[in-house]
């Protein structure tokens, strides 16, 4: 996603800060001289926007859940609740470098709980006949070896490489739940599944 452009938050929070004072010291001193340049006005008013900006900018990080990612089964919609909950957390944890054992735990959690997630999926699909179960089930493999190929750069550039996997894995959730997974929704629904 885009929002890649400032990977380390703590350097763009940094850059940021800078910003704002330069700003700050700009506009005292317009003020001083005067205040009859518009350009003073115009300083002021940046730094008005700045936090609404980075605010809305920021809150785009975040995947929320949304109705229409329902598959109609509530036990499959409570897990992808949980896993979007869980993607959230990781990207907090990337956004603020909040320290190499946090990302780790909070990536190993995401990806344990989306192998348990697939794991009962593939099971109900299975169980039920699902003429596309294996062509699924294919999806959730790669996307776990994609996964742990992306934790093999880990080694050589830890925060590049969990930045990499929360943007593919975000992405990747997103777009699975409300396409693939939605195409087993009416089959199971009939089949009594809840
Ligand atoms: Fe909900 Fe196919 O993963």
């Amino acid at each position: 996603m885009k929002l890649n452009a400032c990977r380390n938050k703590r350097m763009c929070m940094f850059g940021l800060s800078v910003l704002i004072m330069s700003l700050i010291i700009a506009a005292i001193l317009g003020l001083l001289a005067g205040a009859n340049s518009p350009l003073t006005w115009v300083l002021i008013a940046v730094l008005l926007i700045i936090p609404y900006a980075h605010k809305r900018l920021s809150a785009k990080q975040y995947v929320e859940w949304k109705n229409e990612y329902s598959v109609g089964i509530d036990s499959i919609d409570q897990q992808h609740k949980k896993l979007l909950n869980l993607i959230n957390q990781l990207q907090t944890a990337v956004d603020y470098s909040t320290g190499e054992e946090f990302e780790r735990d909070a990536l190993d959690e995401l990806v344990a709980y989306t192998k348990t997630h697939f794991t009962y999926e593939e099971g109900l699909l299975e169980q039920n006949n699902y003429p596309d179960f294996e062509p699924h089930k294919v999806q959730h493999t790669k996307m776990i070896e994609h996964v742990e190929e992306v934790l093999a750069e880990y080694e050589k550039d830890q925060h590049t490489a969990m930045s990499n996997a929360v943007e593919y894995l975000k992405g990747w959730l997103i777009n699975h739940i409300n396409g693939t997974d939605k195409q087993y929704s009416s089959f199971l629904i009939e089949k009594g599944v809840k």
